[in-house]
């Protein structure tokens, strides 16, 4: 079947295409081909972590061990996502959450997968116009800061699920690591300092009458800092003791409803977290060449457009061309171009719409999208957006990867979408509400956040789930866990992931090269091409300028990619980003 897809392309494809750039014999080891001294494939030369039984690589290295922990005790993957969940939502608050939702795939020792979409959910009062103001236009900052841009939270229900089916150890010593490092504080990294004191006058403006991730002095945070989350521990230990209803139900609920309605601000009620609920689905399970990607399917975006650029490139000798070489970039972008096209106008919740997933990842749809494709120019996104993406330093997003020591493995990407969210910390509960509304179409053609935008099938319903690009990922190879892969970035997010498992199935690197690879980006709209410093050559960005392409170096960093690669011997290698505090512990 496989073979055939790729005889099929071949013959399909313009003789062209695979016959651009020299074709270098592949080592099948990594092996830098470029001598230009402006270009470098490594954003750090960071070693990854390897260890024998069980593996956990994540944001935070408090998260990391709680999960590590988990697994010596005795846990399996499952428990100890659970625990990595919770603490994360304490050590790293910026983008791990109770107030938030995302993605989980499973993989069983076996070979059987599963997904849970404990996405948010818009509000019961919600409607696709509740940003637009009386002349339809955009309200700025609705959908983005403040009450009314958070949706229903899914995370807690998420793992209540999980471990409901798949838990081996009880759910309350799942909980407690979490509920120590709240009641006990977290020594505060520069990163997550800096990222507090950033967003001060936010929380005094939208949290009047408390002084959540204040400091009890009022002035700034430090890298050693002690935060401590008394309100936070509270919230855990109801959770611990009541599960879902703990946060759905009684005080947790009251509290968050309560100052969601604070003045009339916001429309999140009582039924709708009752009426929350995570949702099992199968998950997207495609061949690519001799391997199984296993990832999450709508209302994430992320599994199919994988699929779909993983397929679109796969005719073309990207490991002989070379890592980054100037053909290897060009169809890549091209790829992604058309693919995140797609996204903008079919994909959308599936309970709501239908997705064509089957034929947007077909063969014969992927070759008919390269007929436009030349060599000598870049093809035209149309509508040119003269804009550029935003800056990435306040987007956060956090995804962890698990392999146990059975080889069961998780992939989970959680959020609160934007860094901190809504900024609203809800009072007496100590946590803040998610920004995620903005990842709906808030108006077609309207680019949110990322830059992305869309159409009526992402339009606003109430209960409905917003599109994502969270790509949590897992691939076999010959019927055996091979990695697990996953990053936060709004839409980059489906374009690291895309080209981390490039750089290993394709480029022969390590877990860790791949993630310490530098990356870049396209979306289709705006028509430009981002990437991080040294990513391209100079010699590289004059041949595309050249052909038309749009390019520009981005400001920060791309990715905090968390993944873990079995080794031939066994063994696990994790791969966490020093871009970020993440970082793998092994046992
Ligand atoms: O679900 C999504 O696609 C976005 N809410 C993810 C946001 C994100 O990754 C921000 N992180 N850098």
């Amino acid at each position: 079947m496989i073979l055939r897809y790729t005889a099929l392309l071949a013959t399909l494809l313009p003789v062209t295409l695979a016959a651009q750039a020299p074709v270098r014999e592949s080592t099948g080891f990594y092996q830098f081909l470029s001598d230009d001294p402006t270009q470098k494939p490594f954003y750090s030369d960071q070693p990854g972590v390897i260890a024998k039984n069980g593996m956990v690589a994540s944001a935070h290295p408090a998260a990391s061990r709680v999960g590590a922990d988990i697994l010596k005790a005795g846990g399996n993957a499952v428990d100890a996502a659970v625990a990595v969940q919770f603490a994360l939502a304490v050590v790293h608050p910026s983008a791990g959450n109770l107030g938030g939702g995302g993605f989980l795939v499973l993989r069983e020792k076996d070979g059987k997968s599963y997904s849970i979409d404990f996405r948010e959910k818009a509000p019961g009062k919600g409607h696709a116009d509740m940003y637009l103001d009386k002349d339809g236009n955009v309200v700025p900052g609705a959908s983005t800061l403040g009450r009314l841009a958070s949706g229903v939270p899914g995370s807690v229900d998420g793992m209540f699920e999980a471990h409901r089916k798949y838990g081996k150890l009880p759910w309350k010593q799942l909980l407690q690591p979490a509920i120590d490092l709240a009641r006990n504080g977290v020594v505060q990294t520069e990163r997550e300092a800096r990222g507090l004191n950033a967003i001060k006058k936010d929380l005094l403006d939208l949290n009047p009458g408390t002084k959540y991730f204040i400091k009890p002095d009022g002035s700034e945070w430090n890298a050693g800092d002690l935060l401590v989350q008394k309100d936070l521990a509270g919230v855990l230990k109801r959770i611990q003791k009541k599960g879902r209803d703990g946060f759905y139900n009684g005080k947790t609920a009251r509290k968050l409803v309560k100052d969601i309605n604070y003045k009339g601000e916001g429309i999140i009620s009582r039924q709708d977290l009752r009426d929350y609920h995570a949702q099992w689905r199968n998950t997207i399970t495609e061949p690519y060449k001799n391997y199984k990607i296993i990832t999450m399917p709508p209302p994430s975006s992320g599994g199919i457009a994988l699929v779909q650029l993983l397929r679109a490139t796969e005719p073309f000798p990207l490991r002989q061309w070379g890592w980054h070489s100037d053909s290897a970039i060009q169809v890549m972008i091209e790829a992604e171009r058309r693919v995140y096209a797609d996204r903008a106008k079919f994909l959308g919740d599936p309970d709501f719409v239908k997705v064509p997933a089957e034929t947007l990842m077909s063969q014969s749809y992927l070759q008919k999208r390269w007929s436009d494709f030349a060599w000598d120019k870049a093809t035209d996104s149309k509508n040119i957006s003269g804009g550029v993406l935003p800056g990435y330093e306040s987007l956060e997003t956090t995804h962890f990867s698990i392999v146990d020591k059975d080889g069961n493995a998780v992939a989970v990407t959680t959020t609160l979408n934007g860094g901190y969210g809504s900024r609203v910390v809800i009072k007496g509960g100590g946590f803040f509400m998610n920004n995620e509304m903005d990842d709906f179409s808030i108006k077609p053609g309207t680019p949110n956040m990322y830059g992305l935008i869309g159409n009526k099938a992402n339009a606003i319903a109430p209960g409905k789930r917003m599109l994502s690009s969270m790509t949590p990922t897992i691939i076999e190879k010959d019927g055996k866990l091979l990695m697990v892969v996953g990053t936060p970035g709004g839409s980059t997010i489906i374009t690291s992931v895309y080209q981390t498992i490039l750089n290993v199935l394709e480029h022969g690197m390590t877990m860790q090269q791949a993630v310490n690879a530098l990356k870049f980006h396209h979306q289709w709209l705006p028509d430009l091409t981002t990437f991080e410093a040294n990513a391209f050559s100079e010699k590289t960005i004059k041949n595309l300028q050249g052909k038309g392409y749009f390019l520009e170096q981005q400001r920060n960093t791309i990715g905090r990619m968390d993944c873990i690669l079995v080794l031939p011997d066994g063994s696990l290698e994790g791969g966490s980003d020093p871009r970020g505090d993440d970082t793998s512990v092994g046992y």
